[in-house]
């Protein structure tokens, strides 16, 4: 690139990062979507994402931090995330401990649940809610009727992955929260809830995620980012209705996006981001995600 393209680069990269981080009443929520293979910082990136969401209060006339709320995996990093307080919501029938990689257990304030609708009511406030889906899990009745009846469904599925509750819980959070107020939540390997040609019930998951919940967020100032490996492997039809993307060192980059030809000048530590046609870079600070928490 040349010198005076990658000034440009590097201003609208600072632009739309800002739209990514900052949220306005007047703008709503943003949907993104990253993508790149293992190892090349995503996990990074979401963690100094989730710190620093932020939204404007008009009341207040300055910019508040922001909900987020992270999906919790077996072997995490939220623990990593600096600025904002963090707490985990864990079902109420499970034991699960949070330790480091030597074994000792991590301090976290610890909440419990019964149902995603008690998530919902009890995020707090300007905090990165980390949620944890219950060891057995069986859909709310009236989410899964909702989903049944949109999607012309006449038997109710056995089984439903656990991995499903995160879309309960923003469906509870979706329909019960302040107006005014701002969430943003966060999913890191999202792979497993956006497959390409998921088979029955999973599919009709995702196609009413997609119709009933992911076309709206934005208006009900929620924001939505996920993170996965290979781009070939999900839903696109899910993908084609997030209009930011973000890209690290080598991934896929769609044939019709502008960013395909600059690929090479991803550096670790980088990325490229591109939202309607506009795009740039950025950077971000490395940290060890070596240093992980074990939910067990
Ligand atoms: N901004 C950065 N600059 C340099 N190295 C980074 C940066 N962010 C992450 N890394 C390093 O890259 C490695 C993989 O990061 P990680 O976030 O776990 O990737 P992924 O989630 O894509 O597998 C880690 O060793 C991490 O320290
Ligand atoms: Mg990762």
């Amino acid at each position: 690139m040349s010198q005076f393209g990658e000034q440009i680069a590097i201003r609208e990269g600072a632009r739309l990062s800002q739209e990514l981080l900052t949220h306005y009443p007047e703008s709503g929520g943003e949907l993104a979507a990253m993508w790149a293979p293992p190892g090349t910082g995503k996990t990074s990136l979401l963690v100094t994402i989730a710190g620093r969401v932020a939204y404007f209060d008009n009341a207040k006339k300055r910019l508040m931090k922001e909900t987020v709320v992270w999906k919790g995996r077996e072997e995490d990093n939220w623990h990593l995330i600096q600025g904002k307080k963090i707490c985990v919501h864990v079902f109420f029938g499970d034991d699960i401990s949070f330790l480091d990689t030597s074994g000792n257990p991590i301090e976290v304030e610890t909440l419990r649940y019964n149902t995603g609708y008690e998530i919902a009511q009890n995020l707090k406030r300007g905090w990165v809610n980390i949620v944890y889906e219950p060891r057995h899990y069986s859909m709310d009745e009236e989410l899964l009727e909702e989903i049944m009846e949109s999607q012309f469904l006449d038997t109710r599925p056995k089984r439903i992955p656990g991995a499903f509750f995160i879309y309960e819980v923003i469906y509870f959070i979706k329909k019960n929260k302040n107006p005014d107020e701002f969430v943003t939540v966060i999913i890191d390997e999202a792979d497993h809830i956006l497959r390409l040609n998921a088979k029955n019930p999973q599919r009709h998951f995702q196609d009413w995620f997609r119709d009933s919940i992911v076309r709206d967020l934005r208006k009900t100032k929620m924001s939505f980012l996920i993170a996965f490996h290979d781009s070939r492997t999900v839903d696109w039809t899910i993908i084609e209705k997030i209009m930011m993307r973000i890209y690290l060192k080598a991934a896929l980059i769609p044939k019709d996006s502008e960013l395909r030809m600059r690929r090479s000048s991803v550096k670790p530590g980088h990325y490229m981001i591109e939202k309607y046609g506009r795009f740039g870079i950025a950077k971000y600070d490395k940290i060890d995600t070596n240093n992980m928490v074990i939910a067990r």
